[in-house]
């Protein structure tokens, strides 16, 4: 397996123009009656065609076979990764998961998909899955795309190569990438073990948030989102071609392998972020913002404002805030919040949240620090700054409440005496204290 590094093209949601071969693209249109080399022109439109044009996404693909060729699907089983999000009632309690295990047989990224929560459907075009992988080996002789949503992949431990129709990227633990509903790929694994979370976002694409009165810069920049180029493969065997669609697996026999996009140009592509390169924008005076400051994408629903689905992170940063509780606030929220961890502590706990773990706050639950946490944040010396560094968590925050699936509800990584963390917090109130 060739490590060599891969090279990217540069911008969020660009029109780019990448061949493999030169000359490949056609000039002045998009479908010739004839494409260079024996080609097929295929168009992949990941938004209506009508969409207006500041979210219409699509790509034209010059390709050695086009999409439609291979056997007809059969539902594939899967034990762990479904869509079945109403299998147990939504709780309103605060859930926490230690670590989901590594594999002890040779299983690769789509076999290692478990599904830990989500609200809404593909077939609504709203809501989100979110999903954890655990795998050992690459997908072997096997390709698999989403139908129902694209997939927003963040690594928390081990290196992965996203071998796409539109090339090739490879991502590690503080990157993420995004692969678009529709696109086939096969993940290789680049160290031996790999683990990480999953978004499957069944709403409107994933876009950088406006920014608002903070300008035109801060937070996620586009030229730090990196899109690969054309690569291909002109391979030919017995494969799988494997498809989620409508919230189950199908599987199909395909004779050639579906990486075969030899030139693309257009806007509808997978791309990927390194969370280090996040411009983290936070209060030089007092109190500090809504966790929102650190969205690195966010994917709106139809209301004004308020997300399908967000991603957040907390990166390494300066707390400066004078006379100021720093760490997050013991809050309630009207969405609902999925958090993980990648590397280091979370500033609001003590402990019970490791990397690769996982906490679930549901719409109006309480939450916040830890009684350790706030005892220590309120003892603090906040005329100095703290810095924040070694660590990186994140949230996928959505409008509707988040559905735990029963096989999450039933794992043994459920910390049952999450709500403990809570309990010792003391009653400080004294009307004769200042
Ligand atoms: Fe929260």
């Amino acid at each position: 397996m060739s490590t060599n590094e891969q090279k990217y093209q540069s911008g969020f949601g660009n029109e780019f123009a990448t061949e493999a071969i030169a000359g490949v693209l056609p000039a002045g249109q998009n479908s010739p009656q004839r494409v260079a080399h024996g080609l097929y022109a295929e168009q992949l439109s990941g938004s209506a065609f009508t969409a207006p044009r500041h979210t219409n996404r699509r790509s034209w693909l010059y390709r050695i076979r086009p999409a439609a060729m291979h056997q007809p699907f059969k539902p594939l089983a899967h034990a762990t990764f479904h869509n079945r999000f109403h299998e147990a009632p939504a709780t309103p309690n605060q859930l926490r998961w230690d670590p989901w295990p590594m594999p002890a047989q040779p299983t690769d990224f789509v076999d290692g998909l478990v599904t830990l929560a989500g609200n809404g459907s593909a077939a609504e075009q709203a809501g989100c899955g979110i999903h954890i992988y655990a795998a050992n080996r690459s997908m072997q002789g096997r390709f698999f795309y989403d139908a129902d949503g694209e997939l927003l992949i963040v690594p928390q431990q081990g290196r992965l190569r996203l071998a796409t129709e539109l090339g090739v990227l490879d991502i590690k633990p503080l990157e993420v990438a995004v692969v678009p509903r529709g696109v086939r790929f096969r993940v290789e694994l680049l160290d031996a073990e790999a683990r990480g979370y999953v978004a499957e976002n069944f709403g409107s694409l994933l876009r950088l948030p406006d920014l608002g009165p903070i300008g035109a810069n801060s937070m996620a920049l586009p030229r730090d989102f990196l899109t690969p180029h054309a690569a291909y493969e002109d391979v030919e065997g017995d494969f799988e071609l494997i498809n989620k669609f409508q919230g189950a697996l199908w599987s199909a026999r395909i004779d050639h392998s579906p990486l075969n996009v030899v030139a693309w140009h257009g806007n509808y592509a997978p791309y990927k972020y390194d969370l280090t390169r996040f411009n983290t924008v936070g209060s030089i005076s007092v109190d500090h913002p809504d966790p929102s400051i650190f969205t690195v994408l966010t994917s709106p629903s139809d209301t004004p404002g308020t997300a399908n689905v967000d991603f957040v992170i907390f990166p390494p940063r300066w707390l400066v805030a004078e006379h100021t509780f720093r760490p997050p606030y013991f809050h309630r929220n009207v969405a609902s919040e999925f958090m993980g961890l990648i590397e280091g502590a979370y500033d609001a706990k003590a402990g019970g949240f490791v990397p690769g773990g996982s906490s679930l706050h549901n719409c109006m639950s309480g939450h916040g620090p830890d009684e350790s946490s706030f005892e220590k944040a309120s003892a603090a010396d906040v005329s100095k700054p703290d810095h924040i560094t070694g660590t990186m968590a994140f949230m996928f925050e959505t409008r509707k409440v988040i559905h735990p699936t029963q096989q999450a509800l039933d794992a043994p990584q459920l910390q049952h005496d999450y709500y403990q963390c809570w309990q010792s917090i003391k009653k400080r109130f004294n009307p004769e204290r200042a």
